[in-house]
């Protein structure tokens, strides 16, 4: 991790769960943080925590573009520009999608999809711009790999984290083509235990099948994409509790 020591890192959905871990362990291994979310109170209270300096928070609505731009903006203007993103934020659902209105539709695929590809883009311009390295990483999840496994309704969550996934893929053709030094990986968790989760209608059963993971199994998991040396690239991380099941079957 040394290499990205005094270097920047944008999380989204840092103010809770995965985001805020992920946060926390990246400035622990002198990464200068850009927290970004809604709720800015909670972003300001992991800056009383981690250090001014250490930690920015910036509010900002996934779902909004110009919010987005205005993060990059205040980045490369206070900071100089971002070295890292890590695309974590997201929303679940367990609306099913034949009793969906649009607007659900346009919530789960805007945080989860839209929001992230326009961060991508405005990451790379400024990789590109700078001629960097760079990291992007793309927190899916196990309902981007196994849709077959999860037999409760997930409504679109499961299809915003297969285009997620693709969203790696084929930035990482153009990353390729472009001779653009930035790595992509995604990382595919099981269940974590977060705020998330408790939207998440299981019974006790369901539950005690899958083992749920702590939030810091996946900044781990961050930080073992990101410490990789320059020729490595690591494309996926699957993390699952241990003996935990993959599948959620209807019972
Ligand atoms: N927990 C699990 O079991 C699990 C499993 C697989 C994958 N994941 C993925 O892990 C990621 C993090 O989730 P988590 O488990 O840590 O849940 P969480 O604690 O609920 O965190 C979700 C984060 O996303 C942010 N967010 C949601 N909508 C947003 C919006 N419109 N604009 C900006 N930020 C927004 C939230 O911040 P604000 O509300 O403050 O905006 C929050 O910081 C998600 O992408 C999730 O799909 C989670």
């Amino acid at each position: 991790m040394d290499r990205w020591n005094q270097k920047v890192a944008i999380v989204t959905g840092a103010s809770s769960g995965i985001g805020a871990a992920t946060a926390k362990t990246l400035v622990n291994h002198g990464v200068i943080v850009v927290g970004i979310a809604r709720r800015l109170d909670r972003l300001q209270e992991l800056t009383a925590t981690l250090g001014k300096g250490k930690f920015y928070p910036v509010q900002c609505d996934m779902r909004k573009e110009e919010d987005i731009l205005k993060v990059f903006q205040y980045v490369e203007k206070e900071l100089g520009g971002a070295d890292i993103l890590i695309n974590n934020a997201g929303v679940f659902t367990q609306m099913p999608i034949i009793d969906s209105p649009t607007e659900e539709y346009l919530k789960i695929l805007e945080t989860n999809l839209l929001g992230p590809t326009i961060c991508a883009r405005e990451f790379s311009q400024s990789i590109r711009k700078r001629n960097v390295p760079g990291h992007i990483i793309n927190i899916s999840s196990i309902a981007g790999l196994f849709a077959e496994a999860i037999e409760i309704p997930i409504g679109l969550y499961g299809a915003s984290k297969y285009g997620l996934r693709a969203l790696g893929t084929e930035l990482r053709h153009e990353m390729m083509q472009a001779k653009l030094p930035i790595k992509i990986t995604n990382i595919s968790p099981g269940a974590v235990r977060t705020e998330i989760m408790s939207r998440f209608i299981m019974t006790e059963d369901q539950l005690k099948k899958l083992n749920p993971l702590e939030e810091n199994d996946i900044a781990d998991a961050v930080v073992y994409a990101l410490g990789t040396p320059e020729r490595v690239e690591i494309h996926e991380v699957t993390v699952t509790g241990k003996n935990g099941a993959v599948a959620v079957t209807q019972e």
